[in-house]
């Protein structure tokens, strides 16, 4: 697709999430904050699904995975350990013509990305992407600490706590969905790169072995990149790509990216790390307290290497927004094409008229659907328009209470992608939409 198309595509997208409630600019009255975003009535229930799936199919559905829920706020020495304190840097210049903040290496051909100058940029600084905080009432270096800039470090403090508390056995993953914080230095392309955003990571420990570390990597990898396609993610738009050596992270043995074809270009929309024994063992000098896991079976002690498949859920909802957009002139409609296990609302009800009976029964229905599903009841305006709205926003069922449903008990059930209608007793519609949500 040409480029302009892909830009318009793109604020087509930006302008549908404004309009139909997905998402909203932080603090918006005020003018905004740069890198902030809120999710509105339906950006919540999108995102929420999405993070449901995850821990469905991440912790619930597993053996071998435990969750935790952690603070934002933790000791600062866990930074100290972690490298982050010192290393979690991006490289910074300035434009000396505009002033504008650059990421060095964002900058192409030298040249400014704001007023196009060339060559005039000041020298290249590191800048710390972490939030600093103070914790009481005091504000000096005594009381500083940071926001987290990612959820891994809560797993590996909390290590030896589940690991005394949980019967896990390596190999035994801990999963977290959680805020995380970067002061970015540009943050860009809608929600893609945010300041504040939630990150679903998950450890898993396996034996300090290297070929054992590269059978889990290899295994996270494939898994990690099916998950993406089981909920719809269209297979040509979705890449794995291994890091170059000099792009690892600064606790990396080896590295890939699930990448996706946004409009703005292919970009991470996960990673998959290798992180060896780094993490454990650095916290276990900082804090001196000893981390090491006791493998009963082999009656040996030892500190098990970790790969982490770490998703970005504000990303991961970004490319699922993307990913079902289409536009349909010839049926004059745009629609959301989310899989139904993401999808806001799963189903909208409308009465055909607003008399005879049918609004009392459609809100009757409504209110049983609920019980199930994020249900929506609509009786505005011309029947057509309201199937549009439910497939602009994504909604996979419409039934609509008509004449005859007063005669034979029956409603039109409407799938959102084939547009098929088909009529469905009303005391099976029940049965009828478990059939069709399944597994959700
Ligand atoms: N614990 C490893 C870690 O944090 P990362 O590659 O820096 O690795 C993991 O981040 C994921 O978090 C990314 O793949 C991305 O989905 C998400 N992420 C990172 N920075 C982000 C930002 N500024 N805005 C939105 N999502 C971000």
């Amino acid at each position: 697709m040409a480029k302009n198309t892909l830009d318009q595509k793109m604020q087509q997208i930006v302008s549908l999430c404004r309009r139909r409630a997905f998402i909203f600019q932080s603090s918006e009255i005020y003018g905004g904050l740069n890198g902030c975003w809120d999710y509105g009535p339906l950006g919540v229930e999108l995102k929420r699904n999405i993070k449901a799936a995850w821990w469905r199919d991440m912790v619930t559905e597993r053996q071998d995975i435990e969750g935790v829920d952690c603070s934002i706020l933790m000791n600062p020495k866990v930074w100290e350990a972690s490298g982050h304190a010192s290393s979690f840097t991006d490289p910074m210049v300035d434009c000396m013509q505009c002033r504008g903040r650059f990421r060095a290496d964002h900058i192409v051909k030298n040249q400014c990305p704001t007023c196009g100058t060339k060559d005039k940029f000041t020298e290249v600084r590191l800048f710390n992407l972490m939030f600093k905080t103070y914790v009481g009432a005091l504000e000096d270096s005594s009381s500083q600490t940071y926001l987290r800039p990612e959820t891994a470090q809560g797993i590996f403090v909390n290590f030896d706590n589940v690991v005394n508390t949980c019967r896990v056995k390596v190999p035994f993953g801990i999963a977290q969905i959680g805020k995380a914080f970067r002061n970015e230095i540009n943050p860009r392309n809608f929600t893609f790169r945010s300041r504040e955003f939630e990150q679903m990571e998950m450890e898993f420990f396996v034996k300090p072995d290297l070929e054992e570390a590269n059978k889990w990597f290899e295994y996270w990898k494939q898994e990690r990149y099916q998950w993406y396609l089981k909920y719809g993610i269209k297979q040509e738009r979705l890449h794995l790509r291994p890091h170059e050596e000099n792009e690892l992270a600064h606790y990396a043995a080896g590295c890939a990216d699930i990448e996706y074809d946004f409009p703005f270009g292919r970009a991470e929309l996960e990673g998959i790390a290798n992180r060896t024994d780094y993490d454990l063992k650095r916290h276990s000098e900082v804090s001196g307290k000893d981390l090491k896991y006791f493998d009963a079976e082999a009656k040996t002690h030892y500190v098990p290497y970790v790969i982490e498949p770490s998703a970005g859920a504000d990303r991961a909802t970004l490319a699922f927004l993307v990913d079902a957009y289409e536009e349909e002139p010839e049926n004059e409609r745009t629609v959301l094409r989310f899989h139904p296990a993401i999808a806001p609302i799963k189903v909208a009800v409308f009465p055909l008229v607003n008399k005879e009976g049918m609004p009392e029964l459609a809100e009757k229905l409504t209110k049983t659907l609920k019980k199930k599903w994020h249900s929506f009841y609509d009786d505005k305006g011309a029947i057509g328009r309201r199937y549009r709205r439910q497939d602009e926003v994504g909604t996979p069922f419409c039934l609509t209470v008509d004449g005859e449903t007063m005669k034979s008990n029956t409603v039109t059930v409407r799938q959102r992608d084939s547009m098929a209608q088909e009529r469905v007793a009303v005391d099976q519609v029940v049965g009828y939409l478990e059939k069709q949500l399944t597994g959700i």
